[in-house]
């Protein structure tokens, strides 16, 4: 699919890697078959959209034999993400040729990126609509019966999807997410996200904590709060974050930050774990940082991207912090959330990245020493201030060393990290069974890590005590104690 390596695939097999084809089973006389790539807001939104679509009469299905209209929500990160939806689509057309009366459509970031351009060149999609306009599904799909093809592309300053209760799809019925914020203004300079998802804006905090509240009934254990950007979250009244500053008085004294809306929803669902992501460095307050101490049931583990080690790089990046800045917020982490753990996203062979620089990253990631970390060689993507301005001048080999290295202390370090583990007792929330034995379940820490303990008489959403005996780069192994 993408350009996912191994110690990611271990790591979190649902967030940026295999498609992910979703089910809900409903009585319904139509079938949407949903493919969700990249994100987990992706997944999140294909919810969203299963759940406008039920509204017209269509169920979904995981059989795409069975479908009257396949959506794929893309991906545009890098551009490998959208080479495997042009494959997709060119292998999906088989299908059309076969039922004239399927219908396809492109959701999420490369409809937004590629606009109309899909439907005249290569005639295999009939629907295209970005992220802010699944509301209109129900009007496209009109014009798609209609024989004609339909695009919505516009971005929107207030859409946040609030009112809309998710389909939760062919998920464990033990975790799920909430999206709490949409869009990225920060534009780094290698991101397309500003450009395929907009600018920022955050969801009224009400309407998330009914839908925690709601997810809490329905007997979910965990919940995950997503945004590109979850520390900038900023509620005063709706709008667009940039906005902020020309709120009257009263609606900026009364805006709810991250740290508020962490410590509502954490007292909102008490039982329930609470995770979030993702984290942006120049965003973080210690305020964030305090409400996970105190909140005993927010998961000590922050995802905190850093894609450099090197300060010249972080400045050409735009990042908004050097290198120094992101090592005293992760002392800040140790200090106020002491075996708090902390993954990565990095970036090999940035535009003018030298080995100098790329030893920077090396000698970051030492210091750190991550749990966890997501690791890809650049990728220029068009009409970004990068691929304006820069060019992309490491050649692919040298991209792909770096990044091998980047890799392979990555694994030294997460096999320490869960070295360091073995002999301690850890609560695990069930969230299913094993790949590999029946026999077995897998969970996961508050750190995030996964463990994979012998089934006894216990299920999927049981919070277990397990002693950790063993482990992987990836995995603990370990048994129940009482
Ligand atoms: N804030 C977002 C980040 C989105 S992109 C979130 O919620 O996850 C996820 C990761 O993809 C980034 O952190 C970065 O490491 C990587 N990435 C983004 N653009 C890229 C590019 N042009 N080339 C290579 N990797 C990229
Ligand atoms: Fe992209 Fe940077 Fe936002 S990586 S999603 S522009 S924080």
């Amino acid at each position: 699919m993408q350009e996912v390596n191994e110690v990611k695939k271990q790591m979190e097999e649902s967030r940026q890697g295999e498609a992910t084809v979703i089910e809900a089973i409903q009585e319904n006389n139509k079938h949407v078959y949903i493919e969700s790539y990249g994100c987990q807001m992706n997944f999140s939104d294909s919810e969203i959209v299963a759940s406008i679509l039920a509204k017209e009469g269509y169920g979904t299905t995981k059989n795409i034999e069975e479908a009257d209209l396949v959506l794929l929500n893309t991906c545009s990160i890098r551009d490998k993400a959208e080479q495997t939806v042009r494959n997709r689509l060119v292998h999906i057309n088989k299908y059309k040729r076969e039922n004239g009366e399927l219908k396809v459509g492109l959701l999420g970031c490369m409809a937004e990126r590629v606009k109309g351009k899909l439907l005249d060149e290569e005639k295999l999609v009939d629907l295209v609509v970005g992220p802010d306009a699944y509301k209109d599904l129900p009007n496209l799909l009109r014009e798609v019966d209609g024989g004609r093809k339909a695009v919505n592309v516009i971005l929107s300053k207030e859409e946040t999807y609030g009112d809309i209760a998710p389909v939760r799809l062919g998920g464990n019925g033990v975790t799920a997410f909430i999206s709490i914020t949409r869009g990225c203004d920060n534009m780094c300079s290698f991101c397309v996200v500003p450009f395929t998802r907009g600018r920022e804006r955050s969801r009224n905090p009400q309407s998330i904590l009914q839908e925690a509240r709601d997810l809490a009934d329905k007997g979910y254990k965990e919940i995950t709060l997503l945004g590109q950007n979850v520390d900038s979250y900023l509620w005063y009244g709706g709008g667009l974050k940039k906005d902020f500053a020309k709120a009257s008085e009263a609606a900026q004294a009364s805006a709810v930050r991250f740290g508020d809306l962490l410590r509502m929803v954490a007292k909102e669902v008490p039982d329930v774990r609470i995770r979030f992501s993702t984290s942006n460095p120049q965003d973080m307050s210690d305020d964030v940082l305090y409400a996970i101490a105190e909140n005993d049931n927010i998961c000590k583990y922050i995802h905190l991207p850093v894609q450099s080690g090197s300060t010249k790089v972080l400045a050409e990046m735009k990042r908004g912090h050097t290198r120094e800045e992101y090592m005293e917020l992760i002392d800040r982490i140790n200090r106020i959330i002491p075996g708090c753990a902390i993954s990565h996203d990095m970036i090999a062979g940035f535009p003018n990245e030298t080995e100098e620089d790329h030893q920077d990253t090396l000698s970051l990631m030492d210091y750190v020493k991550y749990d966890f970390g997501y690791m890809f060689y650049y990728s220029e993507r068009p009409n970004t201030y990068a691929a304006k301005k820069m060019e992309d001048n490491i050649p692919l080999e040298i991209k792909k060393r770096r990044l091998n290295e980047i890799i392979a202390k990555q694994q030294v370090h997460g096999l320490e990290r869960n070295q360091a583990k073995v002999g301690n007792t850890y609560e695990v929330l069930v969230e299913g069974v094993s790949k590999k034995s029946k026999e077995e379940l897998f969970g996961r820490t508050t750190h995030n890590t996964v463990v994979v303990f012998p089934k006894e008489n216990f299920k999927p959403g049981d919070l277990v005590n397990v002693k950790v005996n063993s482990c992987t780069g990836a995995t603990l192994k370990g048994e129940a104690v009482a």
